[in-house]
């Protein structure tokens, strides 16, 4: 007799092979990231008995989700041409979302309702064929950093925020693929337009509440010297929730110009302006060798309690920028360098210790390593800074 579990074990098993829908969609190809010429992309439907009969829908992502660009009906051998877009940013979409619709129930051109299925879906099967019938996200630009998490690029051809700065693209600086798994970060001058440009990574996914930890292994305490107006920004994000300051909390490394300033770093839980919502810090240049990641030191923490004010979790995304608040005053090119980023759910303070292989640099020829632990729970926010020496 065949028992239940030996049956469940063999539906599983063809179920996870995709047996029982069959269904796949692929992109064989893309045009580059960033090309204005070429913004096409190539891809096969199979595992449908005839692929004109289905329609597919892609959408590209940026900071949020942008389209529906592409609706296209594959050719009879399955094969199809979509596109990132045509509008001025849409060469810098960093992942491509598709949907395998049947022609019988597409949705009406322009519904941007099923952008919504990124957030939620991820890549999922539905085997219900009345509705979504496939959804897939390729990466067509994404970043992933020691601690596995991806970030997409934030890529502008015109000034935008924060600072009115262009935030570019630049294959010359490693942006890509890093062979330390680390995040750089540049603001560097543009030869061909006398203009600095800054750079903006932003997560790929809203994380929710729990601990964000970020580590560097650059002198981050030097960026802001002799009046600059750079920042280092490790923040959260909602671009969807303006009513609420856009859920935004930040580690800020800058003195903003003031050379005078004795500190170099604050704390925020936008809107800053308010009382109690910003605490200046100090990050030290420390030296030393010998022990140097025995020790996690704290530098300064900040617990938030006003729980009317702690941001909801919303869409808010995880972000790290390295920007120039005055770009008329920007004279020198920087560099920070960010090597590691993880989530966990788990409040920081109740993390029974933050292990070390977590938080070391992953290469540790580097004696500056500065780790920022971020955290949000309903009812407190607490903020902490670690530094190991
Ligand atoms: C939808 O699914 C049903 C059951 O799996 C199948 O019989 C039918 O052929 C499918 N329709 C299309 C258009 O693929
Ligand atoms: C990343 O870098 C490694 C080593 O430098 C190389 O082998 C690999 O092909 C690169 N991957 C991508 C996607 O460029
Ligand atoms: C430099 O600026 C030009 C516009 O003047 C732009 O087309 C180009 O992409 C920029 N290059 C980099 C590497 O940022
Ligand atoms: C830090 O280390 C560098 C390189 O080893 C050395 O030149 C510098 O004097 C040191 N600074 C301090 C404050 O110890
Ligand atoms: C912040 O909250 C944590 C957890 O309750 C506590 O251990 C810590 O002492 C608090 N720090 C300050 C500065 O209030
Ligand atoms: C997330 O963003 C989408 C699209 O803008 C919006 O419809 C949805 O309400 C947002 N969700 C939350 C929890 O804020
Ligand atoms: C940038 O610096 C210039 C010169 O000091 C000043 O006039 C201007 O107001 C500054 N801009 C901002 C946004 O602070």
């Amino acid at each position: 007799m065949l028992r239940p579990c030996v049956v469940l074990f063999f539906w599983t098993l063809l179920w996870t092979l995709g047996w029982t829908s069959g269904v796949t969609v692929e992109i064989t190809s893309q045009s580059a990231f960033g090309s204005n010429t070429d913004r096409s992309f190539h891809g096969v439907l199979s595992g449908v008995s005839d692929a004109t009969q289905y329609t597919v829908i892609s959408a590209i992502q940026g900071g949020n989700w942008w389209g529906p660009k592409t609706y296209v009906v594959p050719k009879s051998d399955g094969t199809f041409v979509g596109s990132v877009g045509s509008a001025t940013n849409d060469k810098y979409g960093v992942r491509i979302a598709l949907w395998v619709f049947a022609n019988t129930d597409v949705p009406a051109y322009g519904d941007i309702s099923i952008l919504n299925e990124p957030v939620v879906t991820a890549s999922t099967i539905t085997g219900d064929n009345s509705t979504v019938q496939y959804f897939k996200i390729v990466d067509r630009f994404v970043q992933y950093v020691r601690g596995g998490y991806g970030f997409g690029l934030k890529t502008y051809d015109s000034r935008v925020g924060p600072g009115d700065n262009y935030f570019g693209y630049n294959s010359d600086l490693t942006y890509h693929n890093d062979s330390d798994d680390s995040l750089h970060l540049y603001i560097y001058l543009n030869e061909t337009s006398g203009q600095y440009y800054c750079t903006e990574y932003y997560g790929l996914e809203p994380l929710g509440y729990g601990s964000y930890i970020f580590s560097t292994k650059s002198r981050v305490d030097l960026l802001a010297d002799q009046g600059r107006w750079s920042v280092l920004g490790m923040f959260t994000y909602d671009e969807t929730a303006s009513e609420t300051a856009y859920n935004e909390v930040d580690f800020e490394v800058s003195k903003w110009g003031y050379s005078a300033d004795p500190t170099n770093a604050q704390f925020v839980i936008q809107p800053y302006g308010e009382d109690g919502h910003l605490k200046r810090f100090t990050i030290p240049h420390s030296n030393s060798s010998g022990s140097l990641y025995d020790e996690l030191t704290l530098i300064d923490e900040y617990n938030f309690t006003d729980s009317a004010q702690v941001p909801p979790p919303g869409n808010t995304t995880v972000h790290i920028n390295l920007w120039t608040a005055n770009h008329t005053q920007q004279d020198v090119q920087q560099t920070a360098v960010i090597s590691g980023f993880w989530h966990f759910d788990t409040p920081f303070y109740q993390l029974q210790y933050i292990p070390t292989s977590t938080v070391q640099p992953a290469s540790p020829a580097s004696s500056h390593f500065t780790s920022f632990a971020l955290c949000c729970v309903p009812l407190l926010t607490l903020l902490t800074l670690c530094y190991i020496f």
